[in-house]
């Protein structure tokens, strides 16, 4: 088996928005609670938040975070979260049945973000409440007006407006598990009346209409459409969620499962084209991907939480070797929609379906997953560019035409830099790539993440998938089963 890729800096898809490589943390199991925030930890700060997860994230430069839920936000009281420590009350968690504490809330997320170096991406609760909720935490985040919510943040110690330029208009309000699920028309008249009050109070802010949790969701299209058509000229993004998982424990089918992510945004970028030309409007709509990730693994052990816990291990998936590819392949998939799709999220952060793991009062580890993310948020900036793949390919009993290789190229204009992103899906065989460029550039490394069994897995006693070099530069080889980087610098 070999590849061909011939790779054109002509052929432009577009120019990446950083946010593409966002992630996600929501008070959910021991994301906020042990995760990023351990007071007893050695490396707690004075706030009580972990330096070395704090360190981790700082150094991968994870461009925003969304925040607090998911789920949870449907049920939020964001007032729990600001002011004095001692005086914030427990609550009743519906959406995850557990105790909410409320010792870390938007006053102490926003201030650790920025330590971190990333933006916030805030969702407010659209569940249990509505637009007045809404307007007042924007108020509160960023006004500087001598105004109630804005006097507040001032009393609670913040004279500075934290500046949250991105809002999520509720979470997955399609799904029925949601605390107060909504009907298409209740959620498209609610998104679309808290759009307004929110802009009003600040004309800056971008908002994300709440898409469908699924393409196979039964309301999904007639959702988008009705949402679409309500709050069109009030909102700039329309989400998309998707879960991935080896249930059927088919590797071969699971690693196709980008295809999947692939014609879930081909049909939304349609929908919200149909939308701007009925409405004959010249803006157009994009996507904003902000759940995404393989999810199955603890499904089953989940199910044996006792309620009214607070902190459990919850939604703590340990990802092997081909969970790490498919990662890689749904990578490669949203930038070759990097035209429409300009934000996405790697749901979650730390330890819910995460790339990063941590021990109580012990060490943070990486996940398999973590590698193909930090590489991409890491080489996959600038421009990308599309590319010509040709290789043989495979099918499956869900999928048919499965290439072999998937693959993107970018181009980073401020380093003079190029690079491959590739994934050889193929069990058995070695794939030669034969790189076709029509620029002089020299080779600079190959990252490889591969390893002999695809089951696995990372812990924190030892990392047995990781990242290793080769150099290969004239004789580059993908091997089976593996993720490739490969860097060039453009002479
Ligand atoms: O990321 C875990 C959960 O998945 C989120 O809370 C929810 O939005 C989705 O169903």
């Amino acid at each position: 088996m070999n590849c061909k890729l011939t790779v054109s800096t002509e052929k432009v898809i577009s120019k990446i928005d950083k946010r593409l490589y966002g992630s996600f943390i929501e008070h959910l199991g021991r994301a906020v609670y042990g995760g990023i925030y351990e007071p007893t930890h050695s490396t707690a700060d004075k706030d009580g938040f972990r330096e070395d997860v704090k360190e981790l994230i700082r150094d991968m430069q994870v461009p925003i975070i969304r925040y607090p839920g998911g789920n949870f936000v449907s049920g939020y009281n964001w007032e729990d979260g600001t002011g004095d420590k001692s005086k914030r009350p427990k609550r009743m968690e519906l959406a995850w049945m557990t105790i909410e504490t409320n010792e870390v809330g938007i006053d102490e997320f926003q201030d650790w973000a920025k330590q971190t170096g990333s933006e916030v991406m805030m969702a407010v609760n659209l569940g249990t409440r509505g637009p007045e909720e809404a307007r007042n935490l924007v108020e509160y985040c960023n006004s500087t007006t001598p105004t109630y919510y804005a006097d507040m943040r001032r009393k609670n110690g913040f004279e500075e407006p934290f500046g949250i330029k991105l809002w999520c208009l509720g979470n997955e309000m399609d799904g029925p598990w949601q605390i107060c699920h909504k009907t298409a028309e209740e959620y498209a008249r609610i998104a679309c009346e808290t759009a307004k009050v929110m802009k009003w109070v600040d004309d800056s802010i971008e908002l994300v209409a709440c898409g469908s949790s699924g393409k196979d969701m039964p309301t999904f299209g007639i959702w988008e459409e009705t949402v679409l058509r309500e709050c069109y000229e009030h909102i700039d993004y329309l989400s998309l969620h998707s879960y991935y998982g080896n249930r059927d424990n088919d590797t071969a089918d699971f690693l196709a499962s980008s295809m999947d992510m692939n014609a879930f945004i081909n049909r939304v970028v349609g929908i919200c084209d149909k939308i701007q030309a009925e409405k004959k409007s010249d803006k157009q709509i994009n996507l904003s991907f902000d759940e995404w990730n393989v999810w199955f693994h603890s499904n089953e052990q989940d199910k044996e939480i006792p309620k009214w816990t607070i902190a459990p291990h919850q939604l703590e998936d340990v990802y092997n070797l081909e969970d790490a590819l498919v990662v890689g392949t749904l990578l490669i998939t949203l930038l070759k929609h990097s035209d429409r799709v300009k934000i996405a999220c790697l749901a979650q952060l730390v330890n819910v379906i995460a790339p990063i793991m941590t021990e109580e009062n012990g060490k943070v580890w990486k996940q398999t997953i973590f590698y193909p993310y930090y590489h991409a948020m890491r080489y996959g900036q600038g421009t990308a560019l599309d590319v010509v793949c040709d290789c043989e390919s495979y099918s499956t009993a869900k999928h048919s035409d499965i290439p072999y290789v998937e693959a993107i190229a970018t181009i980073n204009e401020k380093e003079d830099e190029l690079t491959v992103f590739a994934v050889n899906r193929s069990m058995k065989d070695s794939c030669p790539l034969s790189l076709s460029l029509d620029k002089e550039v020299s080779f600079l490394e190959h990252l490889v993440v591969t390893g002999d069994d695809v089951k696995a897995v990372n812990s924190a006693e030892e990392e047995k998938i990781t990242e290793s070099k080769r150099n290969d530069g004239d004789d580059i080889v993908l091997p089976p089963l593996s993720w490739n980087v490969i860097r060039f610098k453009l002479v």
